[in-house]
């Protein structure tokens, strides 16, 4: 029996997450959200008093990283999705960090990963890869009701800078940048529910991995 995985990547907010956590469920393998590695590291940084930048200091931790502590809810905090996405920028930390994902991807009977880079450089072989988009006005809307369920008042303009800003570090980095790989589908959810979406990328995969 071989193993499946599918890549889904895509921009801070465009929804990929719930949708990769659904077709794992929806398919029966496993699945892991990257950006939590890179979460914990930024989190161990910022409790340790590390700046953000610091090579040596991130690297460390990212060597020492345990990914069962990944639950943590504090990890889904915004502040710390900026925290990791200046720590990405690091190639040793992203080399750090390249086998346990890779392992993760390798247990049957498949495995579903979201990130940034896993069809370009984590799982450049995966069966099906989907790169999840969705315009900037609207990542920053739906940022912007995550903000208010959670009780806080956002500013639309803050969330739009936020978006925009966060996808130039993460697009524009030198090491593993994100980017739809050349066999990627692109999904476009700009005018979709997730029900929506979640159909459309179950067509997807179900045509590349021939069920
Ligand atoms: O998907 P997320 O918002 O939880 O990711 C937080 C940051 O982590 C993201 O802005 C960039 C980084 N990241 C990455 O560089 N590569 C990945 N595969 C996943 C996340």
């Amino acid at each position: 029996m071989t193993v499946m995985i599918i890549a889904i990547d895509g921009p801070a907010a465009s929804g990929k997450g719930t949708l990769a956590r659904r077709l794992a469920a929806y398919f029966g393998y496993h699945y892991l959200d990257t950006g939590l590695l890179y979460r914990a590291v930024a989190r161990d940084c910022l409790e340790l008093g590390h700046d953000l930048n610091d090579t040596r200091a991130v690297t460390t931790l990212a060597c020492s990283l345990d990914p069962v502590r990944l639950d943590d809810a504090g990890l889904r905090a915004p502040g710390i999705g900026e925290a990791a996405s200046i720590v990405a920028k690091i190639p040793e930390v992203r080399a750090a960090l390249l086998e346990y994902q890779r392992s993760f991807a390798n247990r049957l009977p498949g495995a579903i990963l979201d990130g940034r880079d896993i069809g370009t450089v984590v799982c450049p072989d995966a069966d099906a890869k989907i790169f999840v988009t969705a315009s900037v006005e609207e990542r920053a809307k739906r940022r912007f009701r995550e903000y208010e369920a959670a009780g806080e008042s956002p500013d639309m303009e803050k969330m739009l800078e936020l978006i925009r800003a966060r996808d130039a570090r993460d697009a524009g980095r030198g090491a593993a940048p994100m980017r739809r790989a050349e066999d990627a589908d692109l999904l476009d959810t700009t005018e979709m529910d997730i029900e929506t979406a979640f159909d459309a990328a179950v067509g997807l995969i179900k045509r590349k991995i021939g069920q």
